[in-house]
């Protein structure tokens, strides 16, 4: 069941959050037994009510109910779309029906996907980067932050409260207990749940969050509270957020990780991956290992979060049909769309009669810009001499 919450950030400034548990697979795609969150927020000028954002279409008549208990949501004057995407505009048809009087405002890109998505044509405004609204004691400025996560995405700053609605960017997966980041463990909690966003959902742009974090700084824009779209707001340190991003898209690792993907049918790659983690623990390392066999398979959103902050990957493949086993092979595909910074990377491989998968495997990771340590392809099971190449190969893989 779908939670519903209000809080009260600023004097006149509220956030809605949904919580969303049902989602299994968001965007269709990853997986998220941990829930998301939508939040929404609502900023009550002395002149003007904003609604900034809104929520997935499922919850339309509950983001109208939510907003009832402050104002009447037909008194809305605006509705401010930082993003197109319908995790934060399905409830746009039914505000626009409930408050008629209200202006849509968007980046001009948006104003024509409010149209080729929905319909909405009229009462719309368009605004430039950087320019201002004035809302009665309060003001908003719109910041272009193109491709967090599409190309007509924005983020909003409200005055004086110095908050900046910042959608996707910066947001997380996850259903934190707390609406802010007041508890630190909570926030401990949390983080991993952000990168995991971060790398799943605006992975493959992710140079865009250095450049629009440059252009924001350049900007002057530095807030006391960072309101995602998604998961916790950040007040007590808006900072963690914002480092853990910058961080993340300048390529940071977390120290001696190493993600092992592998499928194995019948325990051959299994017996490789063993060697190699003996290797690896020998060097005080526990890998992180996703394993797709007969008893179980990975999520797919996990290796990727993974792989995005590893320093080191070991994909293990068998030959399968003449190629590649078809579930690594869509994960590599997806691991050279979504991390962006080049890994070290261990290609393992098993066949029966002929290999091919670990060179497919690599030449695809090689394409992408990762660096390949080595390729090692074993017949069956393996010789002491294959153990020596594995831990051969294992030593180079940290240096
Ligand atoms: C459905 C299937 C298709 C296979 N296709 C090939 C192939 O085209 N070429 C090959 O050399 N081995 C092929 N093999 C053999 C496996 O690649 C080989 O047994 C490998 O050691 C399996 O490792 P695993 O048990 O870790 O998956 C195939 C095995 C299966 C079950
Ligand atoms: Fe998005
Ligand atoms: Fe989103």
């Amino acid at each position: 069941m779908a939670q519903y919450h209000v809080d009260k950030m600023a004097e006149n400034v509220y956030i809605l959050r949904v919580d969303d548990a049902e989602t299994r697979y968001f965007e269709a795609l990853w997986e998220i037994p941990e829930g998301i969150t939508y939040n929404a927020y609502l900023v009550l000028g002395d002149e003007k009510r904003v609604l900034i954002d809104g929520w997935k279409k499922n919850y339309a008549p509950q983001l109208l109910e939510t907003i009832s208990s402050i104002i009447e949501p037909k008194t809305l004057d605006y509705i401010v779309v930082n993003h197109m995407e319908p995790d934060h505009t399905g409830t746009l048809p039914t505000l626009v029906e409930a408050a008629p009087n209200a202006q849509i405002v968007a980046h001009p890109l948006a104003a024509k996907m409010a149209d080729s998505f929905y319909g909405i044509k009229g009462n719309i405004k368009p605004v430039r980067d950087g320019q201002e609204l004035d809302i009665g004691g309060k003001k908003l400025s719109f910041h272009y932050t193109p491709w967090l996560h599409w190309p007509e995405t924005m983020m909003t700053l409200l005055t004086p409260e110095n908050t900046l609605f910042s959608c996707d960017a910066f947001g997380g997966y996850s259903i934190p207990p707390t609406i802010y980041d007041d508890n630190p463990q909570v926030v401990e909690k949390y983080l991993p749940f952000a990168t995991k966003y971060l790398f799943t959902v605006i992975g493959g742009y992710i140079q865009h969050i250095t450049k629009n974090l440059e252009k924001l700084a350049g900007r002057g824009v530095n807030p006391a509270t960072v309101a995602p779209a998604h998961g916790l707001v950040f007040r007590r340190n808006p900072s963690t957020i914002i480092e853990h991003y910058r961080k993340l898209a300048a390529g940071h690792v977390q120290k001696g990780k190493v993600t092992i993907i592998y499928d194995s049918m019948y325990g051959f790659i299994e017996q490789q991956v063993a060697e190699a983690t003996v290797q690896l623990q020998a060097k005080g390392i526990n890998p992180t290992v996703h394993r797709i066999v007969d008893t179980e398979h990975p999520h797919l959103s996990d290796i990727v979060g993974d792989a995005g902050d590893s320093e080191a990957l070991i994909i293990g493949a068998s030959t399968y049909e003449s190629g590649v086993f078809p579930h690594m092979d869509y994960v590599t595909d997806i691991i050279t769309k979504k991390v962006k910074h080049p890994k070290k990377i261990l290609v393992l491989s098993s066949y029966g009669w002929g290999g091919v998968a670990g060179k497919k495997i690599a030449k695809k990771l090689e394409t992408a810009g990762h660096k390949i340590v080595d390729i090692i392809e074993i017949k069956g099971q393996l010789t002491q001499e294959d153990r020596e190449k594995i831990r051969d190969a294992v030593s180079r893989l940290l240096n």
